[in-house]
């Protein structure tokens, strides 16, 4: 997927902004607080329907104005290209999505025809975080490439919510709760083969990624399911259903599966310096776009917020490389433009744009000015 065009309406500081994104690498440099992750956020909207920054997505309207409307106008790998809006109303209840003219039939189409993998200071996570931002992670990347993945999801979680609320009855009807943890084991089952499935085709994309970063081959991700490795999830809901009403929800099962990521058994997150958490996160997620490259045909929009932050000049140029080779569409931000400037092997094909004030232009290339 690429942007071909991208048009932001009072959103955030940005006023209006028209620009014309090249298919490679596009660098927005501005000073702090011109606008450049409103930029990428406004991006992220189109594929998410929601924020990485702010939960309420009304504080994206600009200051004293009613509505605001990101459009972007996306080319598809198949050659055709097609339109996605949202917007919305101070007044009105719902974000409207306009998808090829049309409203879809939910966020995830919209979601699945433009994969975005977002790399800023919150990426950390994925290491220092909670299971659920791992969980967030793998599913992401299940969901883009196992079509299957998403109906799994939604009566997986249907039955988890029906039978924590069995739990907290003060009578458990024992047909009903076995009906639904049959429900929920069914396709709890199937959501961890086909994350263990994802993560076992993640693992040597995500090991070549890492060895060009940085070369640590004794990093390991191991998946941790959620529940006991000696028994199916039905009997292990079976078995826990005294302690899981004690405690008024089900403890055990996939929402609680967990990715671990060790360097010679630590927690990587407990050795490793931030920069090279910043590599390895940045690999995972790298690995993400070029596994549904190659399961999908489907290329990814990248987003990385800042990207000279926490790296040498050394990991900036190989990080610069591995953006080059890779074939999605990258927008990166950066307050300096020598740094960013520096390290690409094609710099002519790259596009830079100026952001002041909440105003973005093309702008010449550092050199030819
Ligand atoms: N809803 C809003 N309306 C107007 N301005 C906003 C709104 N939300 C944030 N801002 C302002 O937008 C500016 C741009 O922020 P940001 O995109 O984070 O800049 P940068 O990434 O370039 O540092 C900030 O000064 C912020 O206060
Ligand atoms: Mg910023």
């Amino acid at each position: 997927m690429t942007i071909q065009q991208l048009k932001i309406t009072n959103f955030r500081n940005i006023a209006s902004a028209d620009i014309y994104p090249t298919a490679g690498v596009n660098l927005l440099v501005g000073e702090n607080a011109s606008g450049k992750t409103s930029i990428l956020e406004a991006i992220y909207l189109l594929s998410m329907v929601r924020s990485f920054r702010s939960k309420k997505i009304k504080s994206l309207i600009q200051h004293a104005t009613e509505q605001f409307t990101v459009f972007g106008s996306i080319a598809a790998e198949s050659g055709n290209s097609y339109s996605l809006g949202v917007q919305r109303h101070q007044q009105s209840a719902d974000t409207e999505i306009l998808f090829r003219g049309q409203k879809p039939a939910g966020v995830a189409e919209v979601t699945a025809a433009l994969p975005v993998q977002l790399i800023n200071p919150d990426a950390f996570r994925l290491l220092e975080g909670s299971p659920k931002d791992r969980r967030q992670f793998l599913d992401w990347g299940v969901f883009h490439v196992e079509h299957s993945f998403i109906d799994c999801w939604k009566r997986f979680q249907r039955a988890l919510k029906q039978r924590n609320s069995l739990l907290r009855h003060g009578r458990i009807d024992q047909l009903e709760m076995s009906l639904w943890e049959k429900e929920l084991s069914e396709n709890g089952e199937k959501i961890t083969a086909l994350r263990e499935e994802y993560l076992t085709s993640l693992k040597p994309l995500f090991a070549e990624l890492l060895d060009k970063f940085l070369g640590l081959d004794n990093l390991t991700l191991s998946f941790q399911r959620g529940w006991d490795k000696n028994v199916d999830l039905v009997e292990s809901l079976f078995l826990s259903r005294t302690k899981d009403r004690e405690q008024g929800f089900t403890q055990a099962g996939p929402q609680r599966a967990d990715v671990r990521v060790a360097v010679n058994g630590y927690t990587a997150m407990d050795i490793l310096s931030r920069g090279q958490q910043k590599l390895v996160v940045s690999a995972l997620k790298l690995a993400q776009g070029a596994l549904l490259s190659q399961a999908r045909g489907k290329q990814c929009v990248y987003l990385i917020d800042d990207l000279p932050a926490e790296l040498d000049k050394q990991h900036r140029k190989v990080f610069c490389e591995v953006l080059e080779k890779q074939s999605g569409q990258v927008f990166i931000t950066g307050v300096d433009a020598e740094a960013l400037a520096e390290g690409w092997l094609n710099p002519d094909s790259i596009s830079w744009f100026h952001v002041e004030q909440g105003q973005v232009s093309p702008k010449p290339h550092l050199g030819s000015e």
